[in-house]
C-alpha cells in the first residue's frame, strides 16, 4: 500500500486508514512529519513486493541481475566502502542509567541521544520512499516469537528483511488493536535534494549511530544500509534488546546457531553453540559428516540466533527467531560447506562479492583459481596481481532458511527444540584445545565468559588481535556484561539438570601458522564425544581445566590424524594457560563491581590446578 507522505498524514487525520492499532498509527504519522519522505508504503510481505522490489533496485542500478541460468532469481550488489560491516564503535546502549549498560558498551544519555538523532532525522527521508515493515522474529504467532516494525528508507532493507524475518499483513493481524511491538527506525542517512541522482548505495558516509533503548524497546539507526546496522530484526532487536527482555523474563537471547544430531540408532539430540561472527557457525550449522561417519545426520535449526527459555518439564527449549541466513561468502565452498551451496542455488541477494562478466559470483575461497576478467566489490577490474581479495572479506549472501537441505523437521516448531549442551569457541591459534567439558554448569559459564578470539573482518577493528567476547556476545548483550553473567548462573540454577558445556578450539595453528585441525566435515568427530557425553556413552579424563577425551575416546575412521598430531591440538600448556587465566583479570578488573563471586573462586581453582603436573591427569579415565 503506497501513498503519498501528504495524503497519508490527511488519511491518518480522517482516521479513513482501515486498520488501527493506535500506537503504530500515531508513530507512523510522527516519523512521516520528522523524517518528511515522499512517499508512505506499508509493506504486505508478498511475492510480488519482493519482485517489484528487487526490479526497482536493478533499474536504480544498485542490484544487477545475475545469469539466471547459473543463478536463478539472484541479484548482486556492492555497498559504500564506508559501509561494509557492523560499526562497533558507533553502536550504544542508551541505557537510563549507565551502569545498566555496562563497561562493555557504548552509553549516552537517552535525553541526549534523541536530541541528536532528533536533528540527524529531520528531513532524512526527503526524496524517498519511507517503507513500513511489520515483521515478527520467530514463526508468526508462536508463543516465542516477537514483533517489530522497521520503519526504513531503504528497499535494500525490505527486500532483505523479507528474506531474514516473517514480514507483512499476517504479522498486523497477531499485532491486532494493541499487541505489542518494537519499534525500530532506520534511514540511510542521505535525503535528496529536489532533482537529485540517487547513488546506488545510499548511506552517510561520515555520520553512523546504532541506537538502543532497552527500557523503551526500541530501536533507532542512522547512516548505515548494511546488514546488522540496518536490518534492525536481527542484532539490534533479536539480540541487543531481546538479551535484556530475556533478562527480565527470564530466559536467554544468544549469538547461536542451533542444530539437531541424530546418532545411528536414530536418537536426536540439539546443540546450540557460540562462536564470534564469521568463525564458523553457519559451517557447523550445516555440517555434513566424513564419508564414514555417514550413520551419524546433522540438522539446521538457526545458523545465527537463538532464543532460549526454560519448559514445563525442566528442560530448555530454544527457537531460531530468523527466516533466512545472512552468511560470509568468502571461504564457502563445495567442500566446506556443501548445503550452504546448495541453499544459495537460487533466490539470494549477494552483497560485496566479485563479479564474473557472464553474471556468476565470485569470492576468495570459492575456487582455487580465480575466473578471468573479475569485477571486484567495488565494480572495478580485478586481477590477482592487485594482491587485495576480489570480495570483500565481509562479503555475504540473504538467503531464505527454506532452502537449506538440511533444515530440520522442527525449525519452525513454535515451541522450539529441547538443547541438551551449549558449545562455546573462538578463534585462537594457540593454548585453547581442541575440545573440553567444563566440570559443570558454573564452570562452563566461568570459560564461555572468559572465552577470547581473534578479531574478524565482520566489525571494524584490529583483525588478528585477541580480544575477550564473552559467549560471543560483546557486541550484541545489551544489558551490563556482568548481569548478563549472573544472569546465566541463575538460568542454570534454576535447572533440575542443566544442559552440559563444551569448549572447542577449530582454529589451533602450529609454529608455521597452518592449522593443526581438518576442521568443517571432520568437526563431526568432536561433536560426536560431545553428544556422547551428554548420553553417558563417551568417557573422558580429567585435565586441569575440564574433561578431555583421549584419542581413543575419538572417532578416527577415514582420517589420518595420528595420536601425536591429537596430543598437539589438545596439549595443556600450564604456562600458557597461567597467562590465559591471568588475562581474565583484564576483563574482571572492568566489571569488579557487579562480577559474580562465584568467578573469583573458579579463577583461583583453575589457577591452582594447572599446578598438577600433565604426568598425574586421567591415570582413572572416568566412566561416563
Ligand atoms: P556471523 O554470521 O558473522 O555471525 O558468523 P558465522 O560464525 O556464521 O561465520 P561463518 O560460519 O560464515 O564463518 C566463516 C569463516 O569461518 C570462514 O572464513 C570459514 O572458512 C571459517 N571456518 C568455518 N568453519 C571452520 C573450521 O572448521 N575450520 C576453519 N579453519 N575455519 C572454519
Ligand atoms: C555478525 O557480524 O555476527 C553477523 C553479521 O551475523 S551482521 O548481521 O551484519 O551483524
Ligand atoms: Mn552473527
Amino acid at each position: 500500500m503506497q501513498t503519498t507522505a501528504a495524503s497519508y498524514l490527511t488519511d491518518v487525520q480522517n482516521q479513513s486508514i482501515p486498520f488501527v492499532h493506535r500506537d503504530l498509527q500515531e508513530w507512523v504519522r510522527e516519523m512521516t512529519e520528522l523524517c518528511t519522505p515522499d512517499q508512505v508504503y506499508w509493506c504486505d510481505g508478498s511475492k510480488e513486493e519482493y519482485d517489484n522490489m528487487c526490479e526497482k533496485l536493478v533499474e536504480k542500478g544498485t542490484f544487477i541481475r545475475l545469469n539466471p541460468q547459473k543463478w536463478p532469481n539472484s541479484f548482486a550488489c556492492f555497498s559504500d566502502p564506508s559501509d561494509v560491516a557492523r560499526v562497533e564503535d558507533r553502536t550504544y546502549i542508551c541505557s537510563r542509567r549507565k551502569e545498566d549498560a555496562g563497561p562493555t558498551n557504548n552509553w549516552v544519555d537517552p535525553r541526549e541521544m534523541k536530541q541528536t538523532l532528533n536533528g540527524l532525522f529531520k528531513g532524512c527521508m526527503k526524496g524517498r520512499t519511507m517503507y513500513v515493515i511489520p515483521f515478527s522474529m520467530g514463526p508468526v504467532g508462536s508463543p516465542l516469537a516477537k514483533i517489530g516494525v522497521e520503519i526504513s528508507d531503504s528497499e535494500y532493507v525490505v527486500v532483505n528483511m523479507h528474506i531474514m524475518t516473517r514480514v507483512g499483513t499476517k504479522v498486523l493481524d497477531v499485532l491486532g488493536t494493541d499487541g505489542e511491538f518494537v519499534k525500530c527506525l532506520h534511514t540511510v542517512g542521505a535525503p535528496l535534494e529536489t532533482g537529485q541522482a540517487d547513488v546506488k548505495w545510499p548511506c552517510n558516509p561520515t555520520t553512523k549511530y546504532i541506537v538502543h533503548y532497552p527500557e523503551e524497546r526500541s530501536i533507532v539507526s542512522y547512516g548505515s544500509g548494511y546488514g546488522g546496522n540496518a536490518l534492525l530484526g536481527k542484532k539490534c532487536l533479536a539480540l541487543r534488546i531481546a538479551s535484556a527482555m530475556g533478562r527480565e523474563e527470564g530466559w536467554l537471547a544468544e549469538h547461536m546457531l542451533i542444530m539437531g544430531v541424530q546418532n545411528p540408532e536414530g536418537e536426536k539430540t540439539y546443540v546450540a553453540a557460540a562462536f564470534p561472527s564469521a568463525c564458523g557457525k553457519t559451517n557447523f550449522a550445516m555440517l555434513i559428516p566424513p564419508d564414514t561417519m555417514d550413520d551419524w545426520k546433522i540438522t539446521t535449526v538457526g545458523d545465527d540466533i537463538a532464543w532460549i527459555k526454560p519448559g514445563p518439564d525442566g528442560r530448555i527449549y530454544a527457537i531460531n527467531p530468523e527466516n533466512g541466513y545472512f552468511g560470509v561468502a568468502p571461504g564457502t565452498n563445495e567442500k566446506t560447506n556443501p548445503s550452504a551451496m546448495a541453499t544459495i542455488r537460487k533466490n539470494t541477494i549477494f552483497t560485496n562479492v566479485a563479479l564474473t562478466p557472464d553474471g556468476d559470483v565470485w569470492w576468495e575461497g570459492l575456487t582455487k583459481e580465480p575466473p578471468q576478467n573479475l569485477t571486484d566489490w567495488q565494480g572495478k577490474p580485478w586481477s590477482p596481481e592487485s594482491g587485495k581479495p576480489a570480495a570483500h572479506p565481509n562479503s555475504r549472501f540473504t538467503v531464505p532458511a527454506s532452502q537449506c537441505p538440511s533444515l530440520d523437521p522442527d525449525w519452525e516448531n513454535p515451541q522450539g527444540v529441547p538443547i541438551s549442551a551449549f558449545v562455546f569457541g573462538g578463534r585462537r591459534s594457540t593454548t585453547i584445545p581442541l575440545v573440553y567439558q567444563a566440570v559443570n554448569w558454573n564452570f562452563g559459564v566461568y570459560a564461555a565468559s572468559t572465552m577470547g578470539s581473534e578479531m574478524t573482518a565482520a566489525a571494524f577493528g584490529d583483525i588478528g588481535k585477541v580480544r575477550r567476547d564473552p559467549f560471543a556476545m560483546l557486541p550484541f548483550c545489551g544489558y551490563h556484561m556482568a548481569d548478563y553473567f549472573n544472569h546465566w548462573l541463575q538460568f542454570g540454577r534454576n535447572l533440575p539438570n542443566p544442559p552440559r558445556i563444551f569448549s572447542v578450539n577449530w582454529f589451533r595453528k602450529d609454529a608455521q601458522g597452518r592449522f593443526l585441525w581438518p576442521g568443517f566435515g571432520d568437526n563431526m568427530r568432536v561433536l560426536k564425544w560431545i553428544v556422547q557425553r551428554v548420553r553417558g556413552k563417551a568417557s573422558a579424563i580429567e585435565s586441569p581445566i575440564g574433561w578431555m577425551p583421549r584419542y581413543d575416546d575419538m572417532d578416527w575412521t577415514g582420517l589420518d590424524f595420528s595420536e601425536a598430531d591429537f596430543e598437539r591440538i589438545m596439549e595443556i600448556d600450564c604456562e600458557a594457560w597461567k597467562t590465559e587465566v591471568l588475562a581474565h583479570e583484564e576483563l574482571f578488573g572492568r566489571m569488579y563491581d557487579k562480577l559474580p563471586r562465584e568467578f573469583f573462586y573458579m579463577r583461583e581453582l583453575l589457577l591452582s590446578s594447572l599446578w598438577r603436573s600433565p604426568a598425574h591427569w586421567g591415570l582413572e579415565p572416568e566412566r561416563a
